[in-house]
């Protein structure tokens, strides 16, 4: 670790040579100033702690703290004074000074001062790099993409991020980056040191979905034996995910309506109001104004949340993303599987980016992912890539053979290939023939096809 440096400011030299001794022998690096405006000239020179004589010939110490205070925030202030009065030492403190010191003072109780403040400052500035380390992984640079679309989208997050309204949502094909987005959306924002939570509304039945929501009160139904709070409230100050939002009941969709317009809601089976501040961010594959004309969605709730939308374009509308994705994603995987793989070779590069990509950016991450495990090259191949070869673009140049095609069947026999090459999974089945999860179930049951659910 690097000496901590301290700036001694007293106009005495005498009392500057004893501090300035001391601490030297105790390992730090010192600075030494006679006058507040001396002292402040030094701060840039990168001063941890500031001892401060009160009385000083130019100005008095407080308004110097002031002036270090805004200079850097993290900057310790010891005041050392002779003459203090209670008002004076409330307003130092006010202003952020550590410690309040009498003169005449005893050496070892100032350095001991000294060693307990760095001591904590230490630890704060671990944890805040460790803080902005957590969010790093969530910068807008994250967000991929140098086609319009995708500068206009960050653009917008930016925006969206630094807006004070709450709401946000996050709309899009299965792959697209919704999830990533909402993460962003938090960690750009000023509640960025606040809690993100998410959950999956289809994930849960109604009853639970409400009490891992809203918290519920001891007693409230039968397995509540304690009180519990809700996730709005454990991420106050900070933002929910709500993912999934199109699959809410209509009973909560109420419940979730009323909480945006009042910001404040009961816990299930409580009686008082809590009131909260936390942003919503809900994502949702489906076409939310189709819901809403079909009754299943409330128009309400959905203008409400449509304050702030923000559309992810399907990766096929953006090919020109296509090349810089590749090379993102076997640079981070490169990271991960310690490799050295050098990129792709223009051919793979053509195959990849002719492929419709139905699942969007999570199926080309998986494609690569797969490529390089498999793959022992200096450069990805077009024949690494299983998945696109012999595929049907999403382009329109599929050619109906001569004599026809049983189109009924022809879908049967996609469908059963998709979930066989998903090992079951429906919702990856469905992002091989670009389908959701709900049409891919409506096909599943229309052609009679039982599967083992997985989640
Ligand atoms: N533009 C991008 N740049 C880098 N990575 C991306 C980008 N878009 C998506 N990803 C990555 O692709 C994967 C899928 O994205 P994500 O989970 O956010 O999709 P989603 O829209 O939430 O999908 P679903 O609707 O299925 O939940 C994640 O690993 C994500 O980090
Ligand atoms: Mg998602």
């Amino acid at each position: 670790m690097p000496k901590a440096t301290i700036l001694v400011v007293d106009d005495e030299a005498l009392i500057r040579w004893s501090l300035t001794e001391r601490l030297r022998s105790d390992g730090y690096d010192v600075l030494e100033a006679e006058t507040g405006h001396a002292a402040l000239e030094k701060l840039p020179e990168g001063v941890d702690l500031v001892l401060l004589d009160y009385r000083l010939p130019d100005t008095d110490g407080v308004s110097v703290l002031r002036k270090i205070k805004e200079f850097d925030q993290d900057v310790l202030v010891i005041l050392l004074t002779a003459y203090a009065s209670v008002d004076t030492a409330v307003e130092a403190m006010k202003l952020g000074a550590y410690h309040f010191a009498n003169k005449p003072f005893n050496l070892d109780d100032v350095a001991a001062t000294v060693d307990r403040a760095l001591e904590t400052t230490r630890l704060r500035r671990e944890v805040r790099q460790y803080r902005t380390n957590a969010a790093r992984p969530y910068s807008l640079q994250r967000l991929v993409g140098e086609s319009s679309a995708m500068k206009a989208l960050r653009a917008l997050i930016a925006r969206v991020a630094a807006s004070p309204a709450s709401t946000v949502l996050l709309t899009g094909e299965s792959g697209t980056g919704k999830d990533l987005v909402a993460k962003i959306v938090h960690y750009a924002s000023d509640r960025a040191s606040r809690p993100f939570m998410n959950i999956t509304c289809s994930a849960l039945p109604e009853q639970l979905l409400e009490s891992e929501l809203f918290g519920h009160e001891r007693g409230a139904f039968t397995d509540a034996r304690l009180q519990k709070k809700g996730l709005l409230e454990m991420a106050d100050g900070g933002t929910v995910f709500l993912d999934e939002i199109g699959e809410m009941t209509p009973g909560l969709q109420a419940k979730l309506l009323r909480f945006l317009e009042e910001k404040s809601f009961k816990r299930v089976g409580g009686t008082h109001d809590i009131r909260v501040d936390v942003r919503v961010v809900a994502a949702t594959n489906r076409n939310l104004e189709d819901e809403v004309s079909k009754h299943r969605f409330r128009a309400d709730l959905f203008f409400r949340l449509n304050v702030l939308p923000i559309d992810m374009p399907p990766l096929r509308t953006r090919p020109d993303d296509i090349p810089l994705l590749v090379e993102y994603f076997i640079d981070s995987f490169n990271n991960e599987f310690r490799k050295r793989v050098q990129g792709a070779t223009p051919a793979a590069h053509a195959a990849l980016h002719g492929y419709g990509w139905p699942g969007n950016v999570r199926e080309l991450r998986n494609v690569i992912e797969r490529a390089m495990l498999l793959s022992d090259g200096e450069r990805l191949e077009a024949r690494d890539f299983t998945v696109t070869s012999g595929v049907v673009s999403a382009s329109d140049d599929f050619e109906l053979p001569a004599t026809g095609v049983d189109l009924e069947k022809l879908e049967r026999s996609l469908v059963i290939q998709a979930l066989k090459r998903s090992g079951g999974n429906q919702t990856k089945a469905g992002t091989f023939l670009g389908l959701n999860r709900d049409q891919i179930r409506y096909r599943i049951e229309k052609f009679g096809l039982t599967t083992t659910p997985t989640h």
